[in-house]
C-alpha cells in the first residue's frame, strides 16, 4: 500500500506515468467509467476546500466508485477531541482510499502511518499539496508542451504558499528549468527549500520583489493568493495582500506564450480582466486537477 504525502514520493517514472494515464484519460474517458466500481473514495478535509475535495469526489464518481467523508473538522468528531490518527483508522474500515486536508503540517503523514489504506494528502498548513502540483505539472505539459528548458515566475505568497512548495520539488527534477521568485521581502520563500531542492540540485534562481521587470523572461507565470489563514496578525495580512495584482496592462511586455497559472481560490491577484486572455490558463488548470486525480486514485488502487 502506498501513500502521497510529498510530490518526492514520487519518481519521475511515476509522474510520467500518471500524466500518460490522465492524457489517456482525457482521450478516452468512456475506458474508465467502471474502473473503481465498489470502491470508496473518503474525503477528510478539516480545513475549507472547493477545487481539491470536489474534484476528488469527481474523479472517483467519474471512475465508477463512490465517495463518503465531511467538508469540516466541526462536523467531525475532531470537533469532540478525537485525534487523526483514530479517524483515520476507523475510516479504513469504511473506506479504500483516503484524501485528506488538514491545517496542521505533518498530519497526512501521520495519517499514513496509522491508516491501512493509501492516503493522500489533499494540502497540510503552509507545507505540501502534492495533488495541485500534479495537477499544474499536466496544465505545463498541455500548455507548453515540454518540462525542460522553462523560466518559471512565481510570484506572491512564497512563504506560506505550499502549492509553490510543491512545485519548485516537482520542476526542479527537470533540466533547464530556472526559477524565479518574486515576492515581498516578508513572504520570501522559506529558507530550506532554496537551500534542500533547488541549491541541491542545482537549479537556478534569482529572487525580486519587481513583477514588471522579470515578465518578458518568462515561460510560465504562477501566481498565489496571500495566505490569510496563516497569518498572525490582520494587519500584516492587510498591508500585504495586494503586493501583485496582474492586470492586462502589466502583461504587454509578456511572451506571446506566456502560461498564467494560479492554483485557485483568487482574491485579488489577478483582475478578472486577464480571464479571457488566451494565455490565462488558471480555469482550465482546475479542470486538469480532476483529470490527474483520477490518474493517482487509479494507481493507489493498484487498478489496472
Ligand atoms: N487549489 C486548491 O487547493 O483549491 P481549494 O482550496 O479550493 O481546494
Amino acid at each position: 500500500m502506498k501513500s502521497l504525502i510529498d510530490i518526492r514520493d514520487l519518481t519521475t517514472g511515476e509522474i510520467d506515468e500518471l500524466l500518460t494515464t490522465a492524457l489517456d484519460i482525457i482521450a478516452h474517458p468512456d475506458r474508465y467509467a467502471r474502473k473503481c466500481c465498489g470502491k470508496k473514495l473518503a474525503t477528510l478535509f478539516f480545513e475549507p476546500s472547493t477545487r481539491t475535495r470536489l474534484s476528488f469526489e469527481a474523479a472517483m464518481y467519474e471512475l465508477g466508485g463512490s465517495v463518503l467523508g465531511f467538508s469540516e473538522a466541526q462536523s467531525s468528531s475532531a470537533a469532540k477531541g478525537e485525534s487523526v490518527a483514530d479517524t483515520v483508522r476507523v475510516v479504513s474500515y469504511f473506506a479504500d482510499i483516503i484524501a485528506m486536508r488538514h491545517p496542521k503540517e505533518g498530519a497526512p503523514l501521520v495519517a499514513s502511518m496509522r491508516a491501512t489504506v493509501p492516503v493522500i494528502n489533499a494540502g497540510d498548513g503552509g507545507h505540501n499539496h502534492p495533488t495541485q502540483t500534479l495537477t499544474d505539472l499536466l496544465t505545463i505539459w498541455r500548455e507548453k508542451g515540454r518540462f525542460e528548458n522553462l523560466t518559471i515566475g512565481l510570484c506572491g505568497d512564497l512563504k506560506f504558499g505550499r502549492t509553490v512548495h510543491s512545485l519548485i520539488a516537482a520542476m526542479s527534477r527537470y533540466a533547464g528549468v530556472k526559477f524565479v521568485l518574486i515576492s515581498p521581502d516578508e513572504l520570501r520563500l522559506p529558507g530550506y527549500i532554496q537551500t534542500d531542492i533547488m541549491e541541491r540540485n542545482g537549479i537556478p534562481y534569482e529572487e525580486t520583489t519587481d513583477l514588471a521587470a522579470t515578465m518578458p523572461a518568462l515561460d510560465v507565470l504562477y501566481m498565489t493568493r496571500v495566505q490569510r489563514e496563516r497569518f498572525f496578525n490582520e494587519a500584516d495580512y492587510v498591508r500585504l495582500k495586494d503586493s501583485y495584482v496582474l492586470t492586462p496592462a502589466k502583461l504587454e511586455t509578456a511572451r506571446e506564450d506566456l502560461c498564467i497559472m494560479h492554483p485557485l481560490p483568487r482574491v485579488n491577484e489577478i483582475s478578472v480582466a486577464v480571464d479571457d486572455d488566451p494565455r490565462a490558463a488558471y480555469f482550465r488548470q482546475v479542470l486538469n486537477g480532476k483529470y490527474i486525480r483520477m490518474a493517482l486514485i487509479l494507481k493507489l488502487l493498484e487498478v489496472d
